[in-house]
């Protein structure tokens, strides 16, 4: 009974299995897909994909399971907030399809896309095992050209099972939804097509040399075609072996908060096109400033979760619109998407509305820093998100982790992250959220030297009830990097009003944000702010009367109200602009 899980462990889709997609048709799986809860992961155990319904002698035989007769849920979702009775459920849930499909061309491959599964997920197309993938927050592609009929049914398990030794582990301060809560969706391509595309301004060029990279799915010998027609440009990008790249000079609008220019940008090769919508920027750290295109800049910034009341972990667009508006209205140029990747969405929408991000893999607290296959985990998460996000203007820092113990097992694993984030995208900058050192009450932590910018999580007037301690801190540190202080704050339930003492009320939230400006804004090494939070969101570890199983450190509650504290925000934010 135990070991039927090593038959369904292989085929795992991997940043290496991804596929370029942005702009590419796509045929949606979204829709009604019938669904079973599975606690014993019986689905797996028992086969049911195989639907043996007849002995060899063509008698019929009792089955446990009628996927077509089961309950709907409308996917993408989050089962927690499909049904009042899923709310708490954590482990196995099992959804089912059919669709038709035709083949369009002879030499064509078929890729299932799924947009983000949390956490394990394993797919099963017309009674065969297709592969898995873990990871919580990514996107992962299967080839299953050779899997399709014309008439198909798939299945996919859905295990949201937390894991000491998967990441996040197991204990977190935000809610463990689960569900295939991102699209679902066939991409077809030629044959040899466009496996990876990636384009972007070259860092120290002066402004004016792009680096373009083509891989292709064969290892074949080539010519592709750059074309930007607004820029009136088109090159030709050498393919040998199946790589490419080019650099060339050009000229053109800069991408900024400010004035969120995007080009569209084709690519052609062989008998596959693919199209993006990019900005060019340059973002660099020398000495203690954060250049963006050469210019010092002050990241005015706040925290956010991917998390909202009706739809969980799965935002609208609409939804993900407005926290961006809300960001904007506060007077941020700046958002930390924590404490995982967000949709691909927020980076699209951050490009074109004009707001720069700080992306983040769910390297979180005590993470198994000693287990091989926890880093490959960890590793994974961040190559499949760096190729997601690849040609994002907005996207300039990728953390690897937060609030992490200083040890020799965490630096090893956390340094070699950076260092791995680093030698994938030279272009951007490599931070992480790292605690205080409380026992000197400084900035201090070995991390740092594999960061281009020190992100610091400091509670100062909330956890850490003395305020006096906090210019302490910054005059007890001495960082030779910029800092971007990554979080502070305090619980306030909206609408409970009080004293600057009073802990729970908007008063003392909105006296803390006072009292940590009035003295961040003095500290020259400090570049940048994200306080925590955007939005109130669930957590099951706060349980206060004025929690309720929701973080209240948000600036706004969770149904959209406005705290004091926002204004006292704003109004720096305005007063620096
Ligand atoms: C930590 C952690 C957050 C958490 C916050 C809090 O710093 O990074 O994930 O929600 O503190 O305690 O509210």
């Amino acid at each position: 009974m135990e070991s039927y899980k090593s038959n369904f462990d292989h085929g795992t889709a991997y940043a290496g299995t991804m596929i370029y997609d942005r702009f590419r048709k796509k045929e949606s799986l979204n829709g009604e897909w019938h669904y079973a809860v599975d606690q014993y992961d019986t689905c797996v155990s028992q086969r049911w994909y195989e639907e043996n319904y007849y002995d060899e002698g063509g008698n019929l035989l009792p089955t446990d399971y009628s996927f077509d007769e089961w309950d709907t849920m409308y996917l993408p979702c989050c089962w927690n907030t499909f049904d009042k009775m899923f709310l708490l459920y954590e482990g196995s849930m099992i959804f089912t399809r059919k669709f038709f499909f035709a083949k369009q061309n002879e030499d064509e491959r078929v890729f299932l896309k799924i947009g983000a599964v949390n956490y394990i997920c394993r797919v099963y197309l017309n009674k065969k095992y297709v592969g898995m993938h873990k990871g919580g927050s990514t996107p992962f592609y299967f080839d299953i050209t050779d899997f399709l009929e014309h008439s198909n049914r798939i299945i996919i398990q859905a295990d949201s099972t937390r894991r000491n030794e998967q990441v996040p582990p197991s204990v977190t301060d935000w809610f463990n939804y689960g569900g295939i809560y991102r699209d679902i969706e066939i991409i077809r391509v030629p044959k040899i097509h466009i496996k990876n595309f990636g384009i972007a301004l070259m860092p120290d060029s002066g402004f004016k040399k792009i680096r373009a990279e083509v891989i292709l799915s064969e290892k074949v010998d080539s010519t592709a075609s750059l074309i930007i027609d607004e820029l009136g440009m088109q090159v030709d990008i050498p393919i040998k072996d199946g790589i490419g790249e080019i650099v060339f000079e050009a000229t053109f609008e800069l991408w900024s908060p400010e004035s969120p220019k995007l080009y569209d940008v084709t690519l052609n090769c062989e008998n596959d096109s693919v199209r993006d919508s990019v900005g060019f920027r340059e973002i660099r750290v020398r000495g203690m400033d954060i250049l963006l295109n050469g210019k010092p800049i002050f990241l005015r910034g706040i925290s956010c979760h991917e998390d909202s009341a009706p739809n969980g972990k799965a935002l609208t667009d609409e939804e993900r619109i407005e926290n961006i508006r809300i960001a904007k209205e506060l007077g941020c140029n700046f958002m930390r998407v924590a404490h995982y990747p967000h949709s691909e969405r927020m980076s699209q929408l951050a490009d074109e509305m004009g707001l720069l991000l700080w992306e983040e893999i769910p390297v979180y607290w005590a993470v198994h820093f000693g287990t091989k296959d926890t880093y490959y985990d960890a590793e994974n998460q961040l190559c499949e998100l760096m190729t997601r996000d690849y040609n994002r203007a907005s996207v300039i820092i990728w953390s690897v982790g937060n609030e992490n113990p200083d040890t020799d097992e965490r630096l090893k694993f956390m340094g070699d992250l950076a260092n791995f984030a680093h030698r994938y995208d030279p272009a951007r900058l490599v931070s992480a959220a790292c605690l205080v050192n409380f026992a000197k009450n400084a900035i201090e932590d070995r991390l740092e030297q594999y960061l281009d910018i020190i992100g610091l999580n400091e509670y100062c007037g909330w956890y850490v009830a003395d305020f006096r301690t906090l210019p302490a801190l910054f005059e007890n540190s001495s960082p030779k990097k910029p800092v971007i202080i990554t979080e502070f704050g305090a619980d306030a339930m909206a609408g409970n009003r009080g004293t600057v003492t009073d802990k729970g009320t908007e008063d003392c939230q909105a006296f803390v944000y006072e009292k940590q400006i009035e003295t961040i804004c003095k500290i020259s090494y400090i570049k940048g702010m994200t306080p925590w939070i955007l939005r109130d969101f669930r957590c099951p570890r706060r349980t206060a009367v004025t929690q309720k199983y929701y973080n209240t450190k948000g600036l706004v509650s969770a149904s959209g109200k406005r705290k004091m504290a926002f204004g006292v925000l704003r109004s720096f934010y305005n007063s620096i602009k």
